[in-house]
């Protein structure tokens, strides 16, 4: 029944339906690097913005794209069209100059140059049931296939440090690891969640496993943060063989990728790996058990189908029932930063 005193508006239908023009607007300006350009100077013009940036749209359309980047809040501008000059909003100044280590662009880097396209497709990934990246020309496995590009692979695993960092350095605050020792990230990508849970608890050890490509990259992490005494970083697959013993071991986006068998795999895995009272920590975008209000979990999960095919977020009632039955004793929620949580478990 439709609810008469409420009256019907297409608002939120045509912002949601039009939100891929909000989204570009963002993704072009990060890819072409105009918020690293406005951090070096006061302000600048929108000729002087055209021609840094080397556009040659009509200067109309120019003053279209920064002024939707205006009224979007991603920029501030004094003066109107010819007269206007443009600069950085407190965020984008902090989250998306480049040049800043606060920079979180590298998962809307990748989301420009590789899921906006494929993000076309989700109806054909919707009616096939089959991922729709770069794999379906290759077919080869999407780890396989992005790490035999040194350009995808940077941009993969920047784009996961983006996208985690907060998370990390919450997670290495917020978790008692006064009781524990050794900490284990399985498919810890860059090494960040090992060197922030070492950065803020320094007696502990960590290792971050990956495959044999990541490695450098986390080594070149764990010297920058010079933590090389305390963080080592691991080649290795994680289906193959045990995982190292750690008394804690944790899994950041790692289980959605996998479909149910391989997710209940790698937590068992993690079981074993562990000494009683041990904890195994998945880091994602755990969706509500009611699946009502965590939407980016679930536009997380048709993610992991564009990407993967078979891999799915899930909530923290599925989370239980898996652990419970491998034969954890208890398991927590942690609410992290926006949608992300940690799913705790105890052995
Ligand atoms: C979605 S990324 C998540 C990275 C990081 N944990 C995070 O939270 O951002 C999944 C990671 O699992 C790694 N991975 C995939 N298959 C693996 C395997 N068989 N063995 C070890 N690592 C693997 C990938 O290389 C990638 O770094």
């Amino acid at each position: 029944m439709v609810n008469q005193t409420i009256a019907p508006t297409p608002e939120k239908i045509m912002q949601t339906g039009t939100g891929f023009w909000a989204s570009k607007i963002l993704l072009t300006a990060v890819n072409a690097e105009l918020f690293t350009l406005l951090s070096e100077q006061v302000s600048l013009s929108g000729k002087a913005i055209k021609a840094t940036l080397k556009f040659n749209c009509t200067d109309r359309h120019l003053f279209d794209f920064l002024d939707a980047l205006t009224s979007l809040g991603f920029l501030h501008r004094t003066g109107l069209l010819e007269h206007a000059e443009y600069s950085n909003s407190l965020d984008t100044d902090t989250f998306l100059d480049k040049k800043k280590p606060s920079y979180i662009g590298g998962m809307l880097e990748m989301m420009n140059n590789r899921l906006y396209g494929f993000w076309g497709n989700l109806d054909e990934a919707l009616r096939t049931g089959e991922a729709q990246n770069e794999v379906k020309e290759g077919g080869k496995p999407v780890f396989e296939m992005l790490y035999s590009n040194p350009l995808l692979l940077k941009e993969f695993v920047n784009a996961m440090t983006s996208i985690q960092i907060g998370n990390f350095m919450a997670i290495a605050q917020q978790f008692d690891f006064t009781k524990y020792n050794t900490f284990l990230d399985a498919g810890g990508s860059a090494g960040m969640l090992s060197i922030m849970v070492a950065k803020h608890n320094l007696h502990m050890t960590c290792s971050t496993l990956d495959l044999p490509p990541v490695e450098p990259i986390a080594n070149e992490a764990i010297q920058k943060f010079e933590l090389t005494d305390r963080v080592q970083a691991i080649s290795g697959d994680f289906f193959a063989g045990a995982l190292p013993k750690a008394d804690v071991v944790a899994m950041g986006n790692v289980l959605h990728d996998w479909n149910e068998e391989n997710k209940i795999k790698l937590i068992q895995k993690a079981y074993d790996a562990l000494p009683d009272g041990g904890a195994f920590i998945a880091i994602e975008a755990v969706i509500d058990n009611d699946r009502r209000q965590n939407a980016f979990g679930m536009m997380m999960s048709l993610n992991m189908l564009i990407e993967t095919a078979d891999g799915f977020d899930y909530t923290f009632d599925d989370f239980n029932r898996w652990t419970k039955q491998i034969g954890f004793k208890s398991a927590t929620l942690m609410p992290l930063t926006g949608p992300a949580s940690a799913a705790i478990a105890y052995k």
